[in-house]
């Protein structure tokens, strides 16, 4: 009888690249030390629920960065940023578990993540990161919600995960109060919304397709003509999505859109189309739908537009490398030109919270020259009676109403026209809430919204 290597079976190692916890600890070490964020989970895992659970321990992480350093140093009794970026990044990823994804068992956050000390080449900070940890488990004891009573005597920044100097400006321009619930509301991310393909499937057909592969949908609570969902990963890979019967589009696009498309007609240029969400919205129009161009400085990026309306199954526009700055067409000539600017896209928080750290106040200066070059050139080629559709994802007013306010001085044959005196969409709940006190489409980020600016010009001669 031939004898059995080694007797008791050994438990099987997963294999590299699929635990959560350490593959969420290794991708924020590399953005704590200025690296990018990765696109996706590692291929090695496979798991849907593994991946879900490593993109909200990153983005939970990034979110809350500010914070979580705090605590660190607080429970570490000594600076964060004398620690090891490793260490620093697995003591943000056990105080992250217990305060912000109380679903998770303390005693599990606490294991995995001391274990995982290892794999990150830093086991020789396992007591240190577990007796940090311990500390900060045993201080949430006995409160109601998981919240350390040292947070409350955090200023706003700290407390909410901001750059001071966002924080500063929109507590000089909007209050204290508000301010808080527009730091709250960025880091609070729902899921994503769904632009359906309804000239191809019907909302419910397609919900019910969704649901089959797991994917739950609901109708969105502005308007009921788009869904949302918080499965992101498995709706990517899903049939539907694959074969181009919805598309990932904020609510705040598609109500802009829904409202605009029915005045965008004739020749209509995006200048900044990628990755094509407006543009195809304006293709999939099924009445007057305009003859199409797009735009984009990215050829990269362009890329992705022709993708998306091929997959999309919209029909075709034309598509063009160029900068907006500078376009290749002769003056008064198109009908419609939208501008949805490069911005500091503050609006968008929520979803990308990197932004928060990615972002300089010194960066507003270039974008702004660079819409008011965008914006004038879009002018230059729109035809008398045509219509400049500027849009933003950002918040601050120098990218929005000043932006416009100047160009308006400028170019004294163009006027703004208020979209209360456009008929709003269909079925939108509430459209007041979306026109400022000039005229022009602003919203701030709330429930299943993101922040958007957009104001309608007309050039009259
Ligand atoms: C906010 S995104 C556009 C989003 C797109 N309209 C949509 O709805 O999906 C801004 C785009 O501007 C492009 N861009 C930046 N600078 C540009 C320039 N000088 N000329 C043309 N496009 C530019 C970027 O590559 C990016 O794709």
């Amino acid at each position: 009888m031939t004898k059995k290597s080694g007797g008791k079976s050994q438990p099987k190692r997963p294999p590299k690249g699929s635990n959560p916890r350490i593959e969420a600890a290794r991708a924020y070490t590399r953005f704590l030390q200025g690296q990018g964020l990765p696109s996706a989970p590692p291929a090695a895992m496979t798991q849907e629920e593994d991946r879900r659970f490593f993109q909200n321990l990153l983005s939970t992480l990034v979110r809350h960065r500010r914070l979580l350093a705090e605590l660190t140093t607080r429970f570490a009794g000594r600076p964060v940023d004398q620690l090891d970026p490793s260490v620093a990044a697995l003591a943000a990823l056990g105080l992250a578990q217990l305060r912000f994804l109380p679903h998770i068992p303390a005693h599990a956050a606490l294991f995995e993540t001391v274990e995982a000390t290892a794999a990150l080449g830093v086991g020789r900070a396992r007591g240190m990161v577990n007796g940090l940890l311990r500390n900060a488990q045993r201080k949430l004891q006995g409160t109601e919600a998981p919240r350390w009573p040292e947070e409350a005597e955090l200023p706003l920044a700290v407390a909410e995960s901001y750059p001071d100097w966002m924080v500063n400006r929109w507590q000089t321009r909007l209050g204290e109060e508000a301010t808080g619930n527009l730091c709250r509301e960025g880091n609070r991310f729902e899921g994503v919304t769904l632009r359906v393909e309804t000239r191809r499937i019907g909302m419910e057909e397609l919900m019910t397709r969704l649901g089959e592969e797991g994917v739950e949908t609901f109708r969105h609570p502005l308007w009921s003509r788009m869904l949302t969902t918080t499965q992101t990963g498995l709706l990517i890979r899903s049939q539907p999505f694959r074969q181009g019967l919805c598309y990932i589009q904020d609510a705040s696009s598609q109500v802009l859109m829904g409202w605009v498309s029915p005045r965008m007609s004739g020749r209509v240029l995006d200048v900044a189309a990628a990755p094509g969400g407006k543009l195809g919205w304006l293709a999939g129009l099924e009445k007057g739908r305009p003859w199409l161009a797009g735009a984009d400085h990215d050829p990269g990026r362009l890329a992705m537009v022709r993708e998306n309306l091929t997959r999309l199954r919209l029909p075709p526009a034309a598509l063009l490398a160029a900068d907006g700055r500078a376009l290749p067409f002769p003056h008064r000539v198109m009908n419609g030109v939208v501008v949805d600017a490069p911005c500091s896209a503050t609006g968008q928080i929520r979803k990308y919270p990197e932004l928060k750290w990615q972002r300089r106040l010194e960066d507003l200066t270039g974008y702004v020259e660079k819409q008011s070059v965008m914006l004038a050139e879009a002018g230059r080629v729109t035809a008398p009676g045509g219509i400049v559709l500027y849009i933003t994802c950002s918040l601050e007013p120098e990218e929005n109403e000043d932006q416009v306010e100047a160009f308006l001085k400028t170019h004294p044959h163009f006027h703004r026209v208020s979209f209360g005196t456009l008929p709003p969409p269909e079925g939108l709940n509430g459209p007041g809430r979306f026109i400022t006190r000039k005229g022009d489409f602003q919203v701030y980020p709330g429930d299943h919204i993101m922040g958007l600016y957009a104001a309608f010009l007309r050039r009259e001669g």
